[in-house]
């Protein structure tokens, strides 16, 4: 807390206290009417530790709006309303890679051809994107499209209005969007030895103190809100490895990321962007520190020498993934070079272009020919389950989902792309 907050809450507390008698009878006007319009909410707040500290309704929404025919004066807190009391985890929150979902989102080119209400509604990309603090400017654009909530990041894991720590602390409270399709953690995590240890500790067939770590011991070590990982999603960094094959592999994904210019391999302007949303790690420095403080982490249950193997086992995996996503990019590659697909208006060059993400889209995209779809769902699915498997301890997506589908897809754009020639 912040002293000057602290001191002020302090006083309310104080006050509250020496009025500790009358205190239903003051009960604030929002409570009383929510009482009888959305019920559920208010029992929910009751539950709250904020109830008992008097955090009540008006201290985050306001009191201008006082009934049902001044609703748009009320004004919905974003996370700085929250860091006024809880400053230490706003100020990790702010530095960490969920900080940056928002921002990212917006940052794809796939995401200004989809339909507003799969962004600002809250129900598609931004559904889950809605973690970041949004700039003035932000607000207003969502406003202007007739969007007025998702204002907050904090309530995805603390869900409202309980605001609850224990809630945030189970491993559920990640799965709503670390699951499915691109980033199956949750599969992942909760069919591993991890993850039964935690079904068992749950069931309470484990005692209570049986190791078994969750989503946040590893990824929000003693409670810290900042949040980032070596490889990231799109499991590429710099610098390049020294292992030539895979450095030419690697160069080969950067330029279907767009980072790399595909003739000359200069970097684009691309790289800017990745390196202001921390896309990927740029630096070596930047790499290990997670490295490193991942291998302490697995290191409190298992012996260093141990950790450190299953770890570079993960990144043996992705250069060998790597080697595959390369040859499929070749392939489709050529068929742009040689005419045989047409460039999309959108694609920045006559490439293969992963960052547009979804199979077909609006417009321009409804062309995007079918080797191209095998192949974002090579990069997208099948990749990302192979390595991502490795980091979560889960063999079947390792190889069923993960290896085993990238061979296909490979021996698929090979046929494809052999008929195409044939029949241009
Ligand atoms: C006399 C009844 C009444 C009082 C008093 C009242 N509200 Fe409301 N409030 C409503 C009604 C009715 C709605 C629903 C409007 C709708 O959904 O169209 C509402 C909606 C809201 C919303 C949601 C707005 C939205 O756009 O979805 C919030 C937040 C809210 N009230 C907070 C408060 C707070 C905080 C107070 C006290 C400062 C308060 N209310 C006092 C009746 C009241
Ligand atoms: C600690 C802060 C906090 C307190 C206290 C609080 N709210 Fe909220 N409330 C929020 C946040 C955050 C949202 C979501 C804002 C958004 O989506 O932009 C929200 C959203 C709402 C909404 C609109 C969304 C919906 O699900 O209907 C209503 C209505 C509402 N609050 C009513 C209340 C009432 C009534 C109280 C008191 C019993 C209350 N709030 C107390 C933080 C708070
Ligand atoms: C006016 C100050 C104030 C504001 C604003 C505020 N809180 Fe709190 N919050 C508190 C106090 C006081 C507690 C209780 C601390 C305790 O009992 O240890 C608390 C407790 C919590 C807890 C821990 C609950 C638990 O189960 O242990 C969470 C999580 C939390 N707040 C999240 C939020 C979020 C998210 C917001 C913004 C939507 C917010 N708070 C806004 C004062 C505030
Ligand atoms: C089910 C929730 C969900 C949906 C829907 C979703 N994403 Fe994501 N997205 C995530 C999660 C979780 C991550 C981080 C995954 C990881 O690191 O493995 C992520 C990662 C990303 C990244 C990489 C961020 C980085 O810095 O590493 C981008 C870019 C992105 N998403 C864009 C989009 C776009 C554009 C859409 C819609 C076309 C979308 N996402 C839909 C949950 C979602
Ligand atoms: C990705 C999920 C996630 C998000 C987003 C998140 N929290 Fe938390 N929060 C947690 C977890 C997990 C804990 C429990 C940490 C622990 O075990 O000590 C926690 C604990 C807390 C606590 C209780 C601290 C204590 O030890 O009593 C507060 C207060 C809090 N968070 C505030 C916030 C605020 C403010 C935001 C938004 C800026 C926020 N959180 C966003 C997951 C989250
Ligand atoms: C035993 C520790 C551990 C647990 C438990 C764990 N992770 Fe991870 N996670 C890792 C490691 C190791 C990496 C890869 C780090 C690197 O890049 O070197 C990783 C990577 C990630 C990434 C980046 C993309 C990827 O998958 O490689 C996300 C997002 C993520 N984890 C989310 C989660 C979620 C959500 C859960 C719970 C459902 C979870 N993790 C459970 C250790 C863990
Ligand atoms: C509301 C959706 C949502 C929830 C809930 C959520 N995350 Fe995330 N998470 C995201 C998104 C979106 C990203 C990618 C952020 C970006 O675009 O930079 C992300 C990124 C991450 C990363 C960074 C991966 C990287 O690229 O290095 C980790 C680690 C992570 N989340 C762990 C967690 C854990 C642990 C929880 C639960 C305590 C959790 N998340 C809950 C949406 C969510
Ligand atoms: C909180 C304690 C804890 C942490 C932290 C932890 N593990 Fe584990 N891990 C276990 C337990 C318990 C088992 C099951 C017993 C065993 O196989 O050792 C296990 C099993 C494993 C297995 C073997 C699975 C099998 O099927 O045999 C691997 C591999 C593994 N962990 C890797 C890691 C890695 C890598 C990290 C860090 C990213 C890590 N663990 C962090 C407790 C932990």
């Amino acid at each position: 807390m912040r002293r000057e907050t602290g001191i002020a809450a302090l006083l309310i507390v104080l006050a509250l206290v020496a009025f500790a008698g009358p205190v239903a009878a003051q009960e604030e006007s929002c409570i009383t009417c929510h009482r009888g319009i959305s019920p559920g909410q208010v029992t929910d707040w009751e539950t709250s530790k904020h109830s008992r500290a008097r955090v009540t309704c008006s201290v985050c929404h306001g009191d201008a709006h006082q009934s049902a025919a001044d609703v748009d004066a009320v004004s919905f807190p974003d996370e700085t309303t929250c860091g006024e009391c809880h400053e230490e985890k706003f100020e990790q929150f702010a530095k960490g890679k969920h900080n940056f979902g928002w921002t990212t989102m917006n940052a794809m080119p796939v995401t200004h051809l989809e339909p507003d209400v799969l962004i600002e509604g809250g129900r598609g990309c931004g559904g889950c994107h809605n973690m970041g603090i949004k700039t003035t400017e932000q607000k207003a654009e969502q406003l202007a499209k007739g969007y007025r909530y998702q204002t907050n990041s904090c309530d995805e894991c603390h869900t409202r209005h309980a605001f609850s720590k224990k809630e945030a602390q189970s491993p559920r409270a990640c799965q709503q969007c670390h699951m499915g399709f691109d980033h199956p953690q949750w599969e992942m995590w909760e069919s591993s030895k991890h993850g039964e240890r935690w079904h068992a500790k749950v069931a309470g067939f484990l005692p209570e103190d049986a190791a078994a770590p969750t989503c946040q011991h590893c990824h929000m070590q003693d409670g810290d809100h900042e949040n980032r990982t070596a490889w990231g999603f799109l499991g590429v960094r710099l610098p390049m490895p020294e292992d030539e094959q895979w450095a030419s592999d690697r160069a080969t994904i950067l330029k279907a990321l767009g980072v790399l210019h595909p003739e000359t391999g200069e970097a684009t302007e691309l790289v800017a962007t990745v390196q202001a949303v921390d896309l990927a790690r740029l630096t070596e420095e930047a790499w290990q520190t997670e490295r490193d403080k991942m291998l302490k982490t697995c290191s409190g249950c298992h012996s260093p020498s141990y950790a450190r193997q299953q770890l570079e086992m993960g990144d043996e995996m992705l250069k060998e993934a790597d080697r595959l996503m390369a040859q499929a990019i070749d392939i489709v590659a050529g068929l742009y070079a040689d005419g045989i697909i047409e460039k999309p208006a959108s694609y920045p060059y006559n490439y293969p272009m992963l960052l547009f993400f979804n199979r077909t889209g609006g417009g321009d995209m409804d062309k995007l020919s079918y080797v191209d779809q095998v192949l974002l769902e090579m990069y997208l699915k099948h990749r990302m389950r192979t390595f991502q498997a490795f980091f979560h301890v889960n063999p079947d997506y390792a190889y069923w989902y993960g290896w085993a589908q990238m061979t296909k897809d490979l021996g698929e754009i090979q046929e494809l792309a052999r008929t195409m020639r044939e029949t241009h």
